[in-house]
This record gives C-alpha cells, sequence and structure tokens, in this order.
C-alpha cells in the first residue's frame, strides 16, 4: 500500500454493496429501490416511502395502514426526555438537541436483540415516530412555551407542523412538506449515511446509530449547507447585487453554499423538484423575493461554475421552502435529519444482514523510531504545540 493508493474522502472507493438508492450522475437521476425520486415526490407518502428504504417493496394498503398506526401510536415520549430538553441551553443548536435526544432513547429502550425483525421494526417505528416530537418539543421549549402533544388524527408531516408551530398546517403545505421528506429521505452513500453503516457495523443499538449520523450530517459542507444558503441568499439581498457576490466568492475560492456535489455533474433532480414546490408555495401562500435572487444565482452560476461541473444541490431551494413553510433557519438541518432518519435506518438494517465491522487501513505518513526525552530538553526546541 503506498501513498498513490490513498483517495481523499475516499472518492471512488466502494465502501458497501447496496441495494436501497442509486444516483446516475450524468443524467441527474436518483432513485429509491428501483423508482424514480420524481415519481415517489409526486405521488408516495413519506411513510410509505420510509417503509420502502427500509424494507426494499413498497407496503400494501394493509401493511401501510398498520405502519402508519403503529408510527403514530409511538409519537409520544417520556416526561423525562421533555425534562431532559428543558435542561438543554435554549441557544444551543437543534441538531446538538437532536443528536443528544436520539442517543438517549438508547437508555429508555435498551433490550437491544439485533437478529429479532420485532425488534429492528419496534425501533424504526420508534425513532420515526419520536424525532419529530423531540424536535418539535425543543423548538416550544426554547421558545418558552410547553410541548403540545402529537395529534393522533393528523398525519405525520402535518402533525410535525402542528407541533412545530402550535397550528393546524393548510393541507397544501402539510403536502410539500411531505414530499420534502420523501426527497431527503435517502441518497446513497454520503456521510452521515458511512457514519450510519460504521457505527451500525460495531452492532450497537440504533439509538447510537442514528445519533452518530445526525452529528455527521450537522456540518456545513453536508446537511448544514441549507441553513447557509438562506444566509448567502440574504447577504446577497438583491438580484443586482448576485454577480459581485459570485465573482467575489470565485476570486477568494469561496465554496457557494448550495452548489456543487461529489456524485452529480448535472443539476441534482432534487433541487428541480424542491424549485417546483417553491414556486407551488409561493403562488398559493406570497412570493419570496430571495426566491429571485436564487433564480438569478442559479443562472449566473451555470455559466461561471457549470463548464466544472458545478450545479445547485438538494440545499439550494429546501430552505426557501422551509422557510415559507414557517420553520426557523436553524431547524432545517434538524428538519434533513428527521427525513433522512428513514435512509439510516435502511442502511442499520442492510448492514445487520451482511455485517463485517468497517476497519479500513491508512497509509502511515509520520515520524518512526523516535527516543523519549525530558520536558527539559525538549520545550526549546518544539515551543507550545497546542495552541
Ligand atoms: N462553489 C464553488 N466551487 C465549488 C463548489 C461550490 N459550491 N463545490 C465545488 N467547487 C469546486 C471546488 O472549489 C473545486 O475546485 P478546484 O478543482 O478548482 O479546486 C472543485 O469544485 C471540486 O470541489 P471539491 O470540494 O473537491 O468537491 P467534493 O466532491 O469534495 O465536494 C461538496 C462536494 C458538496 C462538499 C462541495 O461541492 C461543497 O462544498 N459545496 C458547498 C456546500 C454544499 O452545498 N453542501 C451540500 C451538499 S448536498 C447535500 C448533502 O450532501 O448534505
Amino acid at each position: 500500500m503506498t501513498a498513490s493508493d490513498f483517495r481523499p474522502g475516499l472518492e471512488g472507493v466502494p465502501a458497501t454493496q447496496s441495494a436501497i438508492s442509486d444516483i446516475d450522475g450524468q443524467r441527474g437521476i436518483l432513485s429509491y429501490r428501483g423508482y424514480s425520486i420524481a415519481e415517489l415526490a409526486a405521488h408516495s407518502s413519506f411513510l410509505e416511502t420510509a417503509y420502502l428504504l427500509i424494507w426494499g417493496e413498497l407496503p400494501d394498503p394493509e401493511t401501510l395502514r398498520t405502519f402508519q398506526h403503529d408510527v403514530q401510536m409511538h409519537r409520544r415520549v417520556s416526561f423525562r426526555i421533555r425534562d431532559m430538553l428543558k435542561c438543554f441551553p435554549a441557544g444551543g443548536h437543534p441538531m446538538d438537541a437532536l443528536q443528544a435526544s436520539a442517543a438517549s432513547l438508547g437508555l429508555f429502550y435498551a433490550n437491544r436483540a439485533l437478529d429479532n425483525p420485532d425488534y429492528i421494526r419496534g425501533a424504526v417505528i420508534r425513532l420515526l415516530a419520536k424525532i419529530p416530537t423531540m424536535l418539535a418539543a425543543f423548538q416550544l421549549i426554547r421558545m418558552g412555551h410547553d410541548p403540545i402533544q402529537p395529534r393522533d388524527d393528523l398525519p405525520y408531516a402535518s402533525n410535525f407542523l402542528y407541533m412545530l408551530t402550535e397550528r393546524e398546517p393548510d393541507p397544501l403545505a402539510a403536502r410539500i412538506f411531505d414530499s420534502c421528506l420523501v426527497l431527503h429521505a435517502e441518497h446513497t452513500l454520503n456521510a452521515s449515511t458511512f457514519s450510519a453503516r460504521v457505527t451500525a457495523s460495531t452492532l450497537t443499538d440504533p439509538y447510537a446509530v442514528v445519533a452518530s449520523a445526525v452529528g455527521t450530517l450537522a456540518g456545513p459542507l453536508h446537511g448544514g449547507a441549507n441553513e447557509d444558503v438562506l444566509l448567502m441568499l440574504e447577504e446577497i439581498g438583491t438580484v443586482d447585487g448576485v454577480e459581485a457576490y459570485l465573482d467575489r466568492a470565485i476570486a477568494e475560492k469561496r465554496k457557494v453554499m448550495g452548489f456543487g456535489h461529489r456524485e452529480y455533474r448535472v443539476k441534482d433532480p432534487r433541487a428541480t423538484i424542491l424549485q417546483g414546490l417553491a414556486e407551488e408555495l409561493f403562488d398559493r401562500f406570497g412570493h419570496d423575493e430571495m426566491y429571485d435572487v436564487a433564480r438569478r444565482l442559479e443562472a449566473v452560476a451555470a455559466e461561471r461554475l457549470g463548464p466544472k461541473g458545478i450545479y445547485p444541490n438538494v440545499d439550494f431551494y429546501s430552505g426557501l421552502v422551509y422557510r415559507k413553510l414557517g420553520i426557523p433557519t436553524d431547524l432545517f438541518t434538524p428538519v434533513f435529519a428527521l427525513a433522512r432518519a428513514a435512509g439510516w435506518l435502511a442502511h442499520w438494517k442492510e448492514q445487520l444482514g451482511a455485517n463485517r465491522i468497517y476497519r479500513p487501513t491508512q497509509i502511515y505518513c509520520g515520524a518512526a523510531g523516535r527516543a523519549w526525552q525530558p520536558p527539559e530538553a525538549r520545550v526549546a526546541k518544539n515551543g507550545d504545540l497546542t495552541g
């Protein structure tokens, strides 16, 4: 093994075999279990899609009803979890609150039985059911309100928006939010999913698997970019400011948030669908001037970044949709996590089906054969390396 074998970021290195989703990055096609994302976003629901991802087939009507019912029955969380959320600092990032609360479920449901399909099903249902409740509870608590209980008569997406905003959402808003969840549910072996699989491969519990993936999703190069896109659009401010902003970003070699993808050389198909959803929302609930800025940025970037295969990714339009739905900016990434939990759980189950613990190798490039010296002999030479 030599340095020339090293692929930074494991680019192009197959790290698993998976039957869950597939990307054709040249043609801009994403499919879950062989179904195109466009078809699923148009016709499926988040819970149906989650079932498809995790168990490999679309559920028949009875199976779907039972699954939806079981998720609905597990939405409530223990008062201890609500109390724990109350102890978190209100100024903390909701991704940290989500990571901690997802991990805490392992304390409540500790009887791990990874070879039992009922345990797998129970853990999937519990995580899909409770993540929205915990997230909405943190949001209300940090606003100084009491968390509200889930509404059994509302479907998954409506119930989340209801718990978050304390108002029953408009059916169009709920339908569009559900489509957003479908679009974010899975995306092959991205950083957080890889993290989930590595954690799963140690045979730890599924709550630790999801918590480790949440931590990985939080960074600005991954899920965190959706927050930064909106901040960037606001910084640009007007359509007239786009060209100067882009020129400056390119000159300073700064990444334009919401652009570029390791897998796609064309516009991310999810960005195209999200753009359509944004327009539906604006038609119904009023225009957002930041959308004009975004469209201008996409057009100008097509000339300047397009030749390098850099186009809008899923995060470019999602923030505008979430903002119109009344979701606070720092909840954009947690909402991404809420949806991606379906994919992480599918990968958890797949990993368990043919498990081998991940243990890659490295190419050592450090010093060798050094002899320990007392502090007096080294301070002058090394200085303080901790600062
Ligand atoms: N703006 C400007 N230049 C870019 C961008 C961008 N957004 N993305 C890539 N490039 C350039 C980069 O500067 C480099 O140029 P050069 O070869 O001249 O040095 C080249 O394209 C390759 O970039 P890279 O960073 O080596 O590519 P990567 O595959 O390692 O990174 C990425 C992919 C998504 C991390 C990167 O495109 C990026 O940082 N984008 C901005 C952040 C973002 O929108 N992230 C969300 C990703 S999609 C959702 C998700 O995965 O969570």
